[in-house]
C-alpha cells in the first residue's frame, strides 16, 4: 500500500507514542504534519523525530494536505478539525479520515454537523482506545439487547479525591457524568456509541482506593448470549492518567486500517 499522508493533532503522550509506533511497526503513512498548542513541546517533539521531517502547520492546512488526520489533543479541538477535515475533503471530492482520540469531543459535533457528515467524503473514526470487544458487543446490539453496563473503577487520585473506602460516585447514563468528570468517560462514551447509544448504556464510576490502577468491567446480555469482559489498565509510562492501552489502540487501529486482510474486524 502506498504511504499515507498523515497529519496529526496533539503531541503528547499518544502523539509521540504514535509517531514512535510508526517507525517501530513500520506502518504505511508519513506522519508529515503536525499541530500542538504548546510550542515547546512541538518542537521537543520535531527534535525526537528528525527522521520524520514533520512540518508545524496550523490546522487549515493539516486538514487540506492530509489524507488521514489523528487528534490526540482535546475534547474542543474535535469539533473545530473535524469541521475543518469535512471541508478539505469536499472541496478535493476525496475522502479523508479522522481517527480521534478524545471521544467525548464526538458529542459537541451538533445536528447540522452529522447531516453534512452523511453526504460527506470525511470518515471519522474513533479507536477502541481504552477497552476492547467492541466487535462482539456491537454485533451483539443488531439483535435483542438486555442491558450493557460499564463499572469503571480507579484510584482516588485519579478521580481528584481522597476516598479511604470504597466509594460509588456516579451511575447512570453517561452523558450526566460527562460534565462532573470530563476526564473519565471517555470509555463510557466509546462504549455507548458503539453499541446501545449513551441513554441505554449505564455507567458506575466508582473510587476505590484499593486499586492502582484502572479497572473497566462490561457486562452484557442480549439475545445474542452474554459477554463478561475485564480490563486492568496499566498507566502509560508518559502520562500515568492514560492507560497503556488506549495509547497502543491508535495504533493498532491504524495498521489494520492498512491492512489489505482484516480478521477479527
Ligand atoms: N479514547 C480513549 O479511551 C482515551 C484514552 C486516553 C486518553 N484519551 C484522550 O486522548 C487525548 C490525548 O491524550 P494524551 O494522554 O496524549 O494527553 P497529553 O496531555 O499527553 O497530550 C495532549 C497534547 O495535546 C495538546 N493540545 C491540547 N489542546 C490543543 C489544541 N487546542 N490544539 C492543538 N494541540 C492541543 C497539548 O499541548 C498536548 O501536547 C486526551 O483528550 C485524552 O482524554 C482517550
Amino acid at each position: 500500500m502506498p504511504k499515507l499522508t498523515l497529519g496529526l493533532v496533539g503531541l503528547g503522550n499518544i502523539g509521540t507514542f504514535l509517531a514512535q509506533g510508526i517507525i517501530d511497526y513500520n506502518l504505511p503513512y508519513k506522519l508529515t504534519f503536525a499541530n500542538d498548542i504548546d510550542e515547546q513541546r512541538a518542537a521537543a517533539f520535531c527534535e525526537r523525530f528528525p527522521a520524520l521531517d514533520v512540518q508545524l502547520v496550523d490546522l487549515d492546512t493539516l486538514a487540506a494536505r492530509s489524507k488521514v488526520i489523528v487528534e490526540a489533543a482535546q475534547m474542543s479541538v474535535v469539533p473545530v478539525i473535524a469541521r475543518k477535515a469535512l471541508l478539505a475533503a469536499q472541496q478535493v471530492e476525496a475522502t479523508k479520515y479522522l481517527f480521534v482520540m478524545s471521544v467525548g469531543g464526538l458529542l459537541r459535533l451538533d445536528e447540522e454537523f452529522h447531516r453534512e457528515l452523511a453526504d460527506s467524503y470525511l470518515k471519522i473514526i474513533a479507536p477502541s482506545g481504552a477497552i476492547g470487544g467492541l466487535d462482539a458487543l456491537s454485533a451483539m446490539t443488531l439483535a435483542k439487547m438486555d442491558h450493557v453496563r460499564l463499572t469503571t473503577r480507579k484510584p482516588p487520585k485519579a478521580l481528584g479525591r481522597n476516598d479511604k473506602e470504597l466509594t460509588e460516585i456516579y451511575r447512570g447514563p453517561p452523558a450526566p457524568a460527562f460534565e462532573q468528570f470530563p476526564k473519565n468517560v471517555n470509555v463510557s462514551i466509546t462504549l455507548g456509541l458503539s453499541t446501545v447509544g449513551l441513554d441505554k448504556l449505564e455507567f458506575v464510576l466508582v473510587s476505590d482506593p484499593g486499586l492502582a490502577q484502572n479497572v473497566h468491567e462490561i457486562e452484557a446480555s442480549g439475545s445474542a448470549g452474554e459477554v463478561h469482559i475485564v480490563l486492568r489498565n496499566v498507566p502509560s509510562p508518559g502520562n500515568p492518567r492514560t492507560s497503556y492501552l488506549a495509547a497502543l489502540s491508535v495504533i493498532s487501529a491504524l495498521r489494520r486500517f492498512s491492512q489489505n486482510l482484516l480478521v477479527g474486524y
